[in-house]
Parts: C-alpha cells; sequence; structure tokens
C-alpha cells in the first residue's frame, strides 16, 4: 500500500504506459551502460564478430556475453547476421568512443546516479520525503547534458542574440556554458544565470572570471521559485530544468518570466519530451524522484507556454534523434 501512495504522490500511475516505457529505459539504460563500460561497442566497430569469439578473443565469460549480446541485439543495440553482431548506427553514433557525437558517459553517469537513487528509496518512501540532491551529484547532473551543447547553441543562434546590448536570463543555469558562449560570440551582451546549487555557483562565477567576461555575466545563486528575475530581458533560457518544478510551480516561473522579458522577448525551452521511445523514460523517471512533474508530452509543453501568455510556440529539433527539443516562445505585439 505504501508504495502505491508513493507511486500515486509521484504521479507515476497516471499513465501506466509511462511508467511501462520507465521500466524498460532502465534496463536499456544499464545494459548500454555494461556495454560501454566493458568496451563492447567500440570493440565491434573493429571487428564484428560472435559472442564466442567475442569472449575468447576479450578473455570474458562465454554465457554472460552471450547473454548480454542476444539481449543487445532484442534491444536493438546490435545487428546480428548469422551469428555474428555488430554496431547500430545509433550504437556507432553515440556510443563509440570514435564517432564526434559520442555520448557514452552520459547513461554511464546517469546509472552509477541511479544507484545512489535506488539505495535511498526504502528510506525515502518509509520518510515520505523527496530526495536531497548533494553537490557531487548536482555536478552530475549538470554535465549530463553537456553532449547536446554544440547542437543546442546553434538552435540558440538563430534567435536574436547577436543583438546591440542582448540581455540574457539563464533560468537553472547549471555550469554556465550557454551564457558564456554567447557573451563570447556578442560582445554587447549581458547576461544573469540563476542556480540552485551554490558549488555549482561558484564554479561558473569562476569561469566567468577566467574568461574576462565578469563586467557582463553574473550567476545568482538561489531559487528560482523565490528569485527576484529582473527585467527587461530579451531572451530567457529555461534548459534542461523546467521539468523539476512541481506543475503549479513552473507555471509561475513562466509567468514571471514573461514579466521580465521585453515585449518582443524570446523564451526558449530545452528539454527532451516523452515519445513512446524509451530512451529518455529513464530521465524522467529520476526526475520524478526529484519531485518535479516531469517530462511532459510535446503537445502539453507548447499548451503550458501558450496558457502563459506565449503565444507563439515553435519547436525546433536539437540533436538527431529529435528526442530533446527546443520549444520557443514569442508574446503577441
Ligand atoms: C539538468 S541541469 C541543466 C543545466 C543547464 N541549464 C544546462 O542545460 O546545461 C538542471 C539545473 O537546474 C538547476 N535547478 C533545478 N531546480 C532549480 C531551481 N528551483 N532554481 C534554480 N535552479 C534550479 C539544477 O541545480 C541544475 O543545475
Amino acid at each position: 500500500m505504501q508504495l502505491f501512495d508513493t507511486l500515486r504522490r509521484y504521479k507515476m500511475l497516471l499513465d501506466i504506459k509511462k511508467v511501462l516505457d520507465m521500466s524498460s529505459g532502465f534496463h536499456k539504460l544499464w545494459h548500454i551502460s555494461t556495454g560501454v563500460e566493458l568496451g563492447i561497442f567500440d570493440n565491434l566497430v573493429k571487428t564484428p564478430m560472435g559472442s564466442q569469439e567475442y569472449a575468447a578473443v576479450y578473455d570474458m565469460d562465454i554465457e554472460l556475453i552471450n547473454a548480454w549480446m542476444e539481449i543487445g541485439a532484442s534491444y536493438g543495440l546490435l545487428k546480428k547476421r548469422g551469428e555474428v553482431y555488430s554496431n547500430t548506427a545509433f550504437t556507432e553514433t553515440y556510443l563509440c568512443t570514435h564517432s564526434k557525437h559520442c555520448f557514452a558517459n552520459f547513461p554511464w553517469g546517469i546509472t552509477s546516479m541511479h544507484s545512489k537513487l535506488f539505495e535511498k528509496l526504502p528510506e525515502l518512501m518509509r520518510k515520505r520525503e523527496k530526495y536531497q540532491i548533494s553537490p557531487e551529484l548536482a555536478l552530475k547532473v549538470a554535465q549530463g547534458t553537456r553532449f547536446l551543447d554544440n547542437w543546442a547553441l546553434d538552435v540558440l543562434l538563430t534567435l536574436p542574440v547577436h543583438e546591440e546590448n542582448c540581455k540574457v536570463m539563464d533560468i537553472g543555469c547549471g555550469q554556465g556554458y550557454y551564457l558564456i558562449e554567447l557573451a563570447k560570440r556578442n560582445q554587447s551582451l549581458t547576461g544573469i544565470g540563476v542556480e540552485l546549487q551554490e558549488s555549482l555557483c561558484e564554479e561558473v562565477n569562476r569561469r566567468i572570471k577566467a574568461e574576462g567576461l565578469q563586467d557582463r555575466l553574473s550567476v545568482l545563486y538561489g531559487n528560482a521559485k523565490e528569485i527576484n528575475l529582473g527585467e527587461n530581458y530579451n531572451i530567457c533560457l529555461i534548459n534542461n530544468m523546467l521539468y523539476y518544478l512541481e506543475k503549479k510551480d513552473a507555471m509561475d516561473l513562466l509567468k514571471r518570466a514573461k514579466k521580465a522579458l521585453k515585449p518582443n522577448g524570446v523564451i526558449a525551452v530545452q528539454q527532451p519530451i516523452l515519445t513512446g521511445n524509451v530512451d529518455v523514460g529513464f530521465v524522467h523517471w529520476v526526475i520524478l524522484i526529484f519531485g518535479g512533474m516531469g517530462l511532459l508530452p510535446r503537445a502539453d509543453l507548447i499548451n503550458l507556454l501558450k496558457h502563459e501568455g506565449f503565444d507563439q510556440v515553435t519547436t525546433k529539433k536539437i540533436e538527431p534523434t529529435g528526442q530533446w527539443l527546443y520549444f520557443i516562445g514569442k508574446m503577441k505585439q
């Protein structure tokens, strides 16, 4: 009964398909992480091979390798022709270290984070408390989306970030990557970041100083739910952060962001969307444990932005699988 109460509290029983997606995403992630740790994807780039040959060449347990490869093929992570396994386009692009799009550290980082969450889960469930994130974990979470940086920046550069005296606010700025990169590209751009983790704020302010941008950028330590956001911004960024808030807080933040923007200002919300695809299911699960509303389907996030006064909302794909999107909102003139 307690388990069901907890699941209900974390809104996990609202949609049974989401629960199944999460569970499946979880298993897939553990599988990917083991393959990354053992170097299986990298090794198969060199020579596709059968599990027996693989176990002999790399001195591994034949039964375990055989099981891993079979399950890997059933998840669509490997191709199987006869008895020979090789990478798919997905694993070759994202999980092999030779690829410039490799994000193999991301699933591995998230998986190790999961073990910490699992250790705490019974205690949290007993005490009905949300997970309190540590500074180390906060850094890992903020680092988790680094693989998106170049693609996401390409999208941001299509917004009016080059305008004279452009003023940018980045809510939940994490490591401050976007503020710094935008300020390097526009010498008159100024920006403020807001970040809940003190250790991250210190790190970003150090980086800002190291880049000589301290006259134009700064990061405020505080909770976006309460902090005064200021006014007259041209751009408001909320990158991979809105889903950590409960829905009513997310709506309130959007309302305050709208007030802080100039009338022709733009909001850009970066986040993965829940599709039938299980790949981001695990992200959703982690967020729910942290206590936020989790990932919304595309149409729901568009409606949320429209409800808070961003009348025109468009979406832009960030990375090739189409799971991470920018939701770009503008106000009616
Ligand atoms: C997944 S990270 C993304 C960081 C950065 N925006 C990026 O995309 O690289 C989410 C960040 O939001 C911050 N955050 C979460 N809730 C927040 C809140 N209520 N107020 C301010 N920052 C918050 C977290 O500390 C974390 O650094």
